[in-house]
């Protein structure tokens, strides 16, 4: 039989659907334990000693570019199958959200992916939305912080631009502390990622309506 998730991560799960549903965005803190956090850092820089952070590109396959002032971010796409533990907990973890999110919420989840992320100091992913023109699949979009002492003036905000009924706009900074998990629906929701004073960790993903192994078919 498949275990339960606690209570409390429970409540954590309503927060993040009812936040959903009613602003198409949720922030919801202590996602992860600090323990978590610190495991989740050991396996992020085992993976850089390995030089398995990649720069990362704009747009899908053929139309990959790499643009330094679009997009800053050096990322390590997370392989289920070859995942060490920790990575293994957070996968399962986001598995229950997916779960949790389909008996609510009616958006058809059926797949996940994640890398994890790191941004240099002063680099910036400028505003964008997270689904393609040639890939729609990308439902909602997931970042899990792993910065440890982050203070604002470290920067590195998150900032969401929510769209209002009279047309206008307004927004959201949410800064990157260790726990912080930001999600939004990825094709209504514009957002960008300013610059940091450190180096910026995460862990960042996506909600998929088809299953990964058939979206770049
Ligand atoms: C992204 C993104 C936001 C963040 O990777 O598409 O928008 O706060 N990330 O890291
Ligand atoms: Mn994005």
């Amino acid at each position: 039989m498949e275990e339960e998730p606690d209570e409390k991560i429970v409540l954590k799960f309503e927060q993040i659907a009812d936040r959903l549903s009613d602003k198409g965005y949720a922030i919801v803190d202590n996602f992860l334990t600090p323990s978590e956090v610190r495991e989740l850092l050991h396996v992020l820089t085992h993976h850089r000693e390995q030089g398995t952070f990649k720069k990362a590109g704009i747009g899908t396959a053929d139309q990959f570019t790499v643009d330094k002032q679009v997009r800053g971010d050096y990322i390590r796409w997370i392989e289920p199958q070859e995942a060490l533990p920790p990575t293994k907990v957070f996968l399962e973890r986001m598995n229950e959200v997916m779960r949790y999110i389909n008996r609510t919420c009616f958006l058809g989840l059926k797949d996940y992916e994640f890398h994890f992320t790191m941004y240099p100091v002063g680099t910036v992913y400028q505003r964008h939305l997270d689904q393609f023109q040639t890939n729609d699949h990308r439902q909602l979009s997931f970042i899990c912080y792993l910065n440890e002492d982050w203070l604002p003036e470290h920067g590195g905000n998150l900032r969401l631009y929510l769209p209002q009924p009279d047309g206008a706009e307004e927004t959201v900074d949410v800064l990157p502390v260790a726990g912080r998990l930001a999600c939004f629906r990825s094709n209504l929701i514009p957002h960008e990622v300013l610059a940091a004073t450190r180096p910026r960790y995460s862990l960042t993903g996506w909600m998929l309506d088809q299953l990964n192994e058939l979206t770049f078919l």
